[in-house]
């Protein structure tokens, strides 16, 4: 048995506000990657990017996810872009039962409308180009890391939390 859940999708997929409802739920305790890094870093995301550039940022989320994944009974949530390491995939992978949290382009484009917290969205082109973009770049990624994937088009966080349990026999 895994000892922790680990939750990965793309950003607005709700990895986080599922996380922390999933948590609850199970009795488990939870964590964040990007919460960790901004401990780390003593700045917000946006801030790390803006001020020491996406590298150092990337740098701190591999230190961030080898500190998760040392915890047990733990729902861990993973920044959307953390499976660019292989590294981390690993890591993940080795503690956790994966969960990809999966959403429409059009979706996250209204989830995010009022967030200017993800400097990946700060394009000076239309932002749900950049979504579609970013997502067609990763989704094979995602698919490939995890063990269920769970689509939350439409969904309430409890909702989604109650087929969690389900697909995970909890
Ligand atoms: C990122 C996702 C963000 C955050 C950073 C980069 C990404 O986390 O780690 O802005 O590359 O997809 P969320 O997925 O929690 O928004």
């Amino acid at each position: 048995m895994k000892p922790n859940i680990g939750i990965i999708g793309f950003m607005g997929t709700g990895k986080t506000s599922v996380g922390k409802a999933l948590a609850r739920q199970i009795g488990m305790h939870f964590e964040d990657s990007d919460d960790m890094v901004e401990q780390m870093a003593g700045k917000q995301v946006s801030r790390i990017f803006a001020e020491n550039g996406e590298e150092y940022f990337r740098h701190l989320e591999s230190l961030a996810v080898r500190d998760l994944c040392q915890r047990k009974h733990h729902v861990l949530s993973f920044g959307g872009g953390v499976l660019f390491s292989q590294e981390n995939i690993e890591h993940i992978r080795r503690v956790s039962k994966v969960i990809l949290l999966k959403a429409s382009p059009l979706t996250i484009h209204e989830r995010l409308l009022r967030d200017n917290s993800r400097p990946l969205l700060e394009t000076e082109n239309e932002r749900l180009r950049a979504i579609i973009d970013l997502m067609r770049l990763r989704e094979n990624l995602y698919a490939r890391a995890c063990d269920i994937e769970i689509d939350t088009d439409g969904k309430d966080i409890n909702c989604i939390v109650t087929e969690i349990c389900r697909r995970l026999h909890l």
